[in-house]
């Protein structure tokens, strides 16, 4: 079919991605009257956001004292100090808000006694500025973000959301000034094109966990949006930060909650040792995942690691009862059953810090609006552009996320974007011309795979990808090693322009969105090995061994790489709150 033949499609919105953030933004524009399409290459209840286990974060103070300052205070700090603190407290306020309107969109919360919801202590919360515990992670037992996801998806469909289910976006399009007006798609199922054309244009496309081959992320979480960002020309931010989630199943990846360890499990060495009192003294287990994760690695390095191959330790839960357990853990205890043959109930978990978010991203404000740098002035909004949730950088999670602060983070984050599209659409109400040529660029990209010629297969490529970073870009890192990382993502992007997909007709399509996946997760991935290269210090989750301190003096900024000539450029960390006064970096201690 030719370009002109393809049909076209007019929304006021279209947002790429059904996850959380998408959903709840949809929802609140569907709500508004505005026509909206989301576009997703999975049926939306399959969306990552349907694997999030232990909760959301909001200082509701159903079971310890807690309000939204405290939660700031530890985002913050857990941030390293890099998180913009205008955003952060702008998500730790709104926080219950959002919390209550999923309640009543029918979230099924777990429950107190008295009613309330339950809330479980997660990793790095703190009463008062850093003292007690705190317990803040609204829970629906483990399975929170499966809880929300359908009913953000059910409440969509009541509000007469346009879904296309299984389709591709391969590219942004773009008029004439270079600002963004829907993309190029395509269903995976047919192999059918369409142009949509929207007034705005939000993408809600997940994180990038597939860079890594141990990973808790599904096999979707390419980068997609990041990808088709870096194209239309946005830097991606702070890309180095990417966090590992100390406890995944070993060797395997499987997600066991953080909520294990809020609900009182711990993790034990070989010598039998709790081995997080020597690494965080107070906090323990619940210290920040950054923390955690480093303590079980070093664990392992020194020889206390357990097993044949001394390659991970154990999580223990089986003090806390088959009853508790069953309660507010069912969906981990049934994963080891399945996965492991192990029940939880009578033995140990081994676990290993495990790939698991993005904390980097499309730059924005806590609008949703895309920013970029301009040159001599202050970052400019990209018109019509937004991104939200793990896709997107407000940044809220700065060089280390505290865990429970994700989901939030997509439904905040979703529904403000929602309401400045919302304002935006009321101030532009016409469509505008396409640049055609941008139609042509995205059809030439999707068109390149057409071809079942001679080459390497995509499948093998997409494996050295992922070998390359967990080799070269993990928990620990030292200049020589991520320069190794550089030079070999670089050779693997060189060898993709002479790939192939696979020949078997009957899946041309899922080929050829494999083909461009791996396109998308081989600019994320230069984007994060480049970033972490230039980094010289060591901030949450970016930990060189060769240059073992935090450097506010030389680092307290945020990375911007560009595809063009892969360039990296810094701006600053907003320090200044909306209301309250600025939290000055600390020495950070658990
Ligand atoms: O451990 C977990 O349940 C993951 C939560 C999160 O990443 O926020």
């Amino acid at each position: 079919m030719s370009i002109d033949q393809i049909e076209r499609r007019r929304f006021d919105a279209l947002i790429i991605g059904a996850g959380g953030g998408g959903l709840r933004a949809a929802l609140q524009l569907s709500e508004a009257d505005a026509s909206v399409a989301v576009v997703s290459k999975v049926f939306p209840t399959r969306s990552h956001t349907v694997a999030a286990q232990g909760g959301m974060n909001a200082a509701l103070a159903n079971i310890l004292p807690d309000n939204w300052h405290w939660h700031m205070f530890d985002t913050v700090k857990g941030s390293d100090y890099l998180g913009d603190q205008d955003a952060i407290e702008y998500m730790c306020r709104s926080a219950p808000k959002v919390v209550y309107e999923l309640e009543h969109f029918g979230v099924p919360f777990s429950r107190l006694d008295n009613g309330k919801i339950y809330q479980r202590p997660f990793g790095g919360q703190s009463q008062n500025f850093g003292g007690e515990q705190a317990a803040r992670t609204c829970a629906a037992a483990d399975r929170t973000g499966h809880a929300i996801l359908h009913s953000l998806y059910q409440q969509n469909i009541r509000a007469k959301t346009h879904f296309f289910d299984e389709y591709f976006a391969v590219d942004l399009l773009k008029d004439e000034q270079g600002n963004v007006l829907g993309a190029f798609v395509f269903d995976i199922h047919t192999g059918k094109e369409i142009i949509i054309e929207a007034k705005t244009t939000l993408l809600a496309t997940g994180g990038a966990g597939q860079l890594y081959k141990t990973t808790t992320n599904a096999l979707i979480n390419t980068g997609d949006g990041m990808g088709m960002a870096l194209r239309a020309g946005v830097p991606l931010q702070d890309m180095e930060f990417f966090q590992f989630h100390p406890t995944g199943i070993a060797g395997r990846g499987m997600l066991i909650t953080e909520g294990a360890r809020g609900e009182g499990g711990y993790l034990v060495n070989s010598e039998g040792e709790r081995l997080m009192e020597r690494y965080a003294p107070t906090a323990k287990d619940l210290a920040s995942r950054d923390v955690v994760s480093r303590a079980i690695y070093t664990e392992v390095k020194e020889g206390r690691g357990c097993g044949p191959n001394k390659d991970h330790v154990l999580l223990k839960l089986d003090h806390l009862g088959e009853a508790v357990l069953q309660k507010r853990l069912p969906g981990i205890r049934q994963t080891c059953i399945t996965f492991l043959g192990i029940d939880p109930a009578e033995q140990p978990i081994p676990v290993y810090p495990t790939a698991h978010y993005t904390m980097g991203g499309i730059p924005t404000d806590r609008y949703g609006q895309v920013v970029i740098p301009v040159k001599d002035t202050p970052e400019e909004p990209v018109t019509g552009l937004y991104a939200a949730g793990e896709c997107a950088c407000v940044s809220v999670h700065g060089a280390n996320r505290l865990g429970g602060n994700s989901l939030l983070d997509i439904l905040v984050f979703g529904r403000s974007a929602a309401n400045h599209i919302i304002e935006y659409l009321k101030e532009h109400r016409y469509h505008r011309p396409m640049n055609e040529d941008s139609v042509a660029q995205a059809y030439e990209r999707l068109h390149r795979w057409d071809n079942v010629g001679e080459g390497e297969s995509v499948a093998q490529l997409r494996k050295e990808l992922q070998a390359a970073m967990e080799d070269n870009c993990g928990v620990f890192r030292t200049q020589e090693v991520l320069d190794k990382g550089v030079a070999e993502v670089t050779a693997i992007a060189e060898r993709l322009k002479h790939a192939r997909i696979s020949d078997h007709t009957d899946m041309f399509n899922t080929a050829r969105v494999e083909a461009l996946e791996l396109e998308n997760l081989i600019d994320v991935a230069l984007a994060t090995v480049n970033s972490a290269a230039a980094r010289h210090e060591s901030r949450g989750a970016h930990s060189r061994v060769d240059y073992p301190d935090r450097d506010d003096k030389q680092w307290m900024k945020h990375s911007l790489y560009s595809l063009l000539d892969r360039q990296l450029d810094y701006k600053p960390v907003r320090t200044k709150p909306l209301s309250v006064d600025t939290f000055p970096p600390r020495a950070r201690v658990y």
